[in-house]
């Protein structure tokens, strides 16, 4: 019997002023997108900004719906809007933040797992790597370098192949 050990790691960085430039301004986008998200639903606002190799910026929020499950979280509108506006260009850094004022979140929300196995799907595609940087109801943010610090023992679309 073998037994597999897992580390996967984060930064925490206190405040949006103590960013990179490049990051601090993702971040904002990620804020912006945030405050026109559409959550009458659950009053929980989720904004994603995607920043491309080829230097554009791609955001979305999350959609929700009276029918639940036909919403959609902010990732998966960023990156989906991403891939089909500019396909096959690699994703370097995506941001996510949360609001909310019924809900408690002293900790970045982190993507849930559908929106993890996305992220997965398109590092695979490009091979490198995507940053995720995380805030929410406080100064506290999160960087994670790649999905593997997320989503670990992640289904591969390799495992499709004949
Ligand atoms: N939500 C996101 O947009 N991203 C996540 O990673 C988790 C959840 C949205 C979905 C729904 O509109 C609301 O947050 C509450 O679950």
């Amino acid at each position: 019997m073998v037994t597999h050990t897992f580390t996967v790691e984060y930064t925490e960085i206190t405040g949006i002023s103590n960013l990179e430039d490049n990051d601090r301004q993702l971040l904002q986008k990620a804020w912006e997108a945030c405050d026109s998200a559409y959550a009458p639903y659950s009053g929980f606002f989720v904004g994603a900004s995607l920043r491309l190799e080829n230097g554009m910026t791609v955001t979305g929020n999350n959609q929700e719906n009276s029918a639940y499950p036909s919403g959609l979280c902010a990732e998966r509108v960023a990156l989906f809007s991403a891939s089909s506006q500019y396909p096959g260009v690699a994703f370097e850094s995506l941001a996510v933040v949360a609001k909310t004022e019924i809900f408690k979140l002293d900790n970045p929300a982190t993507p849930c797992g559908g929106c993890r196995q996305v992220i997965a799907e398109y590092e695979m595609l490009s091979g490198k790597p995507i940053r995720i940087i995380l805030q929410g109801n406080s100064e506290k943010i999160w960087i994670v370098n790649g999905i593997s610090n997320l989503l670990p023992l992640m289904f591969h679309g390799g495992d499709l192949k004949k």
